[in-house]
């Protein structure tokens, strides 16, 4: 049997899930939307949104994209967010970062409505998320590793796992959903940072390790234990002279060297990558639903 945990296979299957909650929701005359705002012309931004839209438009959620130039400014947008907060048609908003560096990015997040941040970065869900209040959104990253370890059956209940990166948009909310008292929860977490002494040896007890600091395959072989689960978050572009444009893409985990002796393992692409967007449309239509109890 492969070790290998297919996230593109179990998106699709939460996106089958998705699809007929969709389907129910516009039985009774309700139509989910979703409102993408892109500021400036960031390339990765533009592909990601462009893949958000087209499943939103393949499972029935009707989305509309804001495009504002780079010089937008932090009221102009902000004017923006409060007219899509009153649109009743909207019931989720994301606002893609990174956002130019003129705009504050916390203000931005602050000011979408709780009940349509399917991207559950408004403190209100932040709050939430800590305080194992399920009422709130999670970002959509996390919950994603954290459904791909429920469906491929990882035990997480007492579980050692090593979190790698202290990120507002993966690693804090990952350590709060691990570290809950709660099921498919109960985990030992540790959160390791630039400031971490000694990496590899955390590593090394983990039987989860999820890498999310964006350095290009900083987990060796020799940071993981034999049989120990790994979940690769990162995106990073690296140079090769053998890729048509000279560059490809990688994760933080050296994957060719690590599959061999992991018990599980995220390919990337292919694994966590395809759950954000699986997660970004679960929130969505839970935002649709609750709008519409
Ligand atoms: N940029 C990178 N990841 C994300 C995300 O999950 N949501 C938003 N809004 N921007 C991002």
């Amino acid at each position: 049997m492969t070790n290998l945990i297919d996230g593109r296979a179990i998106a699709e299957q939460i996106h089958a899930e998705t699809a007929q909650r969709i389907a129910v929701l516009k039985v009774r005359g309700v139509q989910a939307g979703l409102a993408f705002v892109r500021v400036g012309e960031d390339p990765a931004s533009r592909v990601y949104v462009g893949m958000k839209e087209k499943t939103s438009e393949r499972l029935g959620i009707k989305s509309t994209t804001a495009v504002l130039p780079e010089a937008t400014t932090q009221a102009e947008l902000l004017a923006l967010i409060a007219k899509l907060n009153a649109d009743a048609s909207v019931h989720g908003i994301l606002v893609q970062a990174p956002l130019p560096a003129h705009i504050d990015q916390a203000t931005i997040f602050s000011a979408v409505s709780p009940a349509k941040d399917v991207d559950g970065f408004h403190p209100v869900n932040v709050g939430k998320l800590m305080l194992g209040d399920t009422t709130g959104f999670i970002p959509c990253t996390p919950a994603g590793v954290h459904e791909l370890l429920i469906r491929s059956g990882v035990k997480i209940a007492g579980a050692e796992v090593v979190v790698l990166g202290r990120g507002n948009i993966v690693g804090k909310p990952m350590t709060a959903i691990l570290c809950q008292k709660a099921k498919h929860a109960d985990a030992t977490v540790t959160l390791c940072h630039s400031r971490t002494r000694d990496v590899a040896a955390h590593c090394r007890r983990a039987d989860i390790i999820v890498a999310a600091l964006g350095v290009a395959h900083f987990v060796k072989v020799d940071m993981v234990r034999p049989g120990a689960v790994v979940m690769d978050v990162g995106v990073n572009r690296i140079a090769d002279p053998t890729a048509k444009n000279g560059s490809r893409l990688v994760g933080d985990v050296d994957f060719a060297a690590i599959q061999p002796i992991a018990g599980r393992i995220t390919p990337n692409p292919g694994g966590v990558g395809p759950m954000t967007i699986a997660m970004l449309m679960q929130n969505t239509v839970r935002a649709a639903e609750a709008a519409n109890q």
